[in-house]
This record gives C-alpha cells, sequence and structure tokens, in this order.
C-alpha cells in the first residue's frame, strides 16, 4: 500500500514536470515568434503634391484639386489610414522642383514629365529600407499612371523579396497602368493591389482601406 502510495506520488510529480517542460517549450516558441514579428516593420510611401508644391506648411497637405477636403489631400488622407492602422512610418516622396498649387497648370507640367520620360530629381531620401517587409504605396494616377517622380523612387530603391500593396486614388482612371508600371519597376516584389478610391469617395473610404489590409492578412 504505502509503495503504491510512493509510486503514485512519484508519477503525480513527473506529470507535473512534463506539463511545466510543455510549458517553457511553448513560451519558447510563442518568444520566437513575437520577436519575429516585432522585426517584421511596415512603411507607408506616398506622393502628395501638395507637399511637392513649395508651400511652406504643406505638411497638412492640402490638396490642389478644386473640390478635394480642405485640409488633407485624397492621397494623403488614405496614407494616413493605411499608417495608423499598420503602426507603420510614414515616408512622403518629394521633388526638388516645387509643383504649381494650381491644377491646371500642373496637370500640364505632369503630362510633359510624362511624355519625355523624366524622372524628376528627389529631395526625400528613405533610410533603412531593411527593416521594412511591408509596404505601402499611395499615389494619385496622373495621366493614367504613377506621377513621374514614383518613377525616381523606384529607380533608387530595390523592394526585392517585399510586400508591396498599391492603393491609388483617382477621378475615373481606378488603377490605371499604375500597377503594371511598379510591376515593371520592381519585378522581384510581391505586388498586390489595394485598393482604387476615386477621389469622390475617400472621405468615407476609411473603413474600406482597412478592410481591404485586413483581407491581404494585415
Ligand atoms: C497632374 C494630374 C493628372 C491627373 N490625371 C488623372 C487621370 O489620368 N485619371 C484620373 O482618374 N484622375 C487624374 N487626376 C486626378 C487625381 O488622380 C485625383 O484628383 C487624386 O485623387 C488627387 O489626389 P490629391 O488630392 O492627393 O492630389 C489627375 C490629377 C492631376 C493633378
Amino acid at each position: 500500500m504505502k509503495r503504491k502510495r510512493i509510486v503514485s506520488v512519484l508519477l503525480i510529480f513527473a506529470a507535473l514536470f512534463s506539463l511545466a517542460g510543455c510549458g517553457s517549450q511553448a513560451s519558447a516558441t510563442q518568444d520566437t515568434e513575437s520577436a519575429d514579428t516585432a522585426a517584421k516593420k511596415s512603411l507607408v510611401v506616398y506622393f502628395a503634391v501638395a507637399e511637392n508644391s513649395g508651400v511652406a506648411d504643406a505638411v497638412t497637405s492640402a490638396s490642389i484639386n478644386p473640390d478635394s477636403d480642405p485640409v488633407h489631400g485624397y492621397t494623403r488622407t488614405v496614407a494616413d489610414w493605411a499608417a495608423e492602422y499598420l503602426g507603420a512610418d510614414m515616408f512622403s516622396v518629394q521633388t526638388v522642383f516645387d509643383y504649381p498649387t494650381e491644377y491646371q497648370p500642373t496637370t500640364d507640367i505632369a503630362l510633359n514629365e510624362q511624355r519625355n520620360n523624366e524622372r524628376p530629381e528627389l529631395e526625400t531620401e528613405l533610410e533603412n529600407l531593411d527593416q521594412y517587409d511591408t509596404v505601402v504605396f499611395v499615389a494619385p494616377v496622373w495621366w493614367s499612371d504613377i506621377p513621374m517622380a514614383m518613377y525616381t523612387f523606384f529607380d533608387s530603391y530595390d523592394f526585392s523579396g517585399k510586400d508591396l500593396i498599391v492603393y491609388i486614388t483617382h477621378y475615373g482612371s481606378r488603377f490605371g497602368r499604375c500597377v503594371q508600371t511598379i510591376r515593371s519597376l520592381e519585378t522581384n516584389a510581391t505586388i498586390s493591389e489595394g485598393l482604387a478610391i476615386n477621389q469622390t469617395q475617400v472621405a468615407g473610404a476609411r473603413n474600406d482601406v482597412i478592410a481591404r489590409l485586413q483581407e491581404l492578412g494585415y
């Protein structure tokens, strides 16, 4: 009887030890996983023409579009929502050249840039691209394509192995050629369509912007 009791006590201890062992194994796995997650950072890269107009307080990114939200440009608005949801860093692609603050002259300049396949010089520089696994691009469609400044940007950095998600604001062209262009410039990245949002619908699109990121697994 006595021996039986000792054996059962030993068995209980053995069971407790093995449970404790499992526990520490599980927490070790969790620690590795959270370390991996911590290492993965997201970045939102955007082109907002108002931040390229040389206006001193352009940080508010007022759109040059006559019927835009007066505080934020459409593109910057979408970029802010994506960054807020992902907890991402933000990078504003800015040119040395100052675009006009009016819509029509800007469209003329942009058309010329596109016809001449120009690469407007950039004045902002992205550092430590290595730390980012996911990069969301937000740009307005300009003449059915990304602004030429974004070509300069893609020529300047290598996004191989990264997940890129493209959000576009537009006034009828939807994605235009934007996704195709980015695919041709970044052949070794995984590129997904985010959303193409008509400027008339940007104001109410916050949930859609986030829902699309969730659909893509973020
Ligand atoms: C230079 C220029 C070219 C544009 N070209 C197009 C176009 O080809 N198709 C389109 O649907 N919208 C076009 N638009 C409209 C913008 O894509 C749209 O208004 C966008 O939401 C503006 O974003 P923002 O407020 O950040 O500037 C153009 C606007 C500009 C300034």
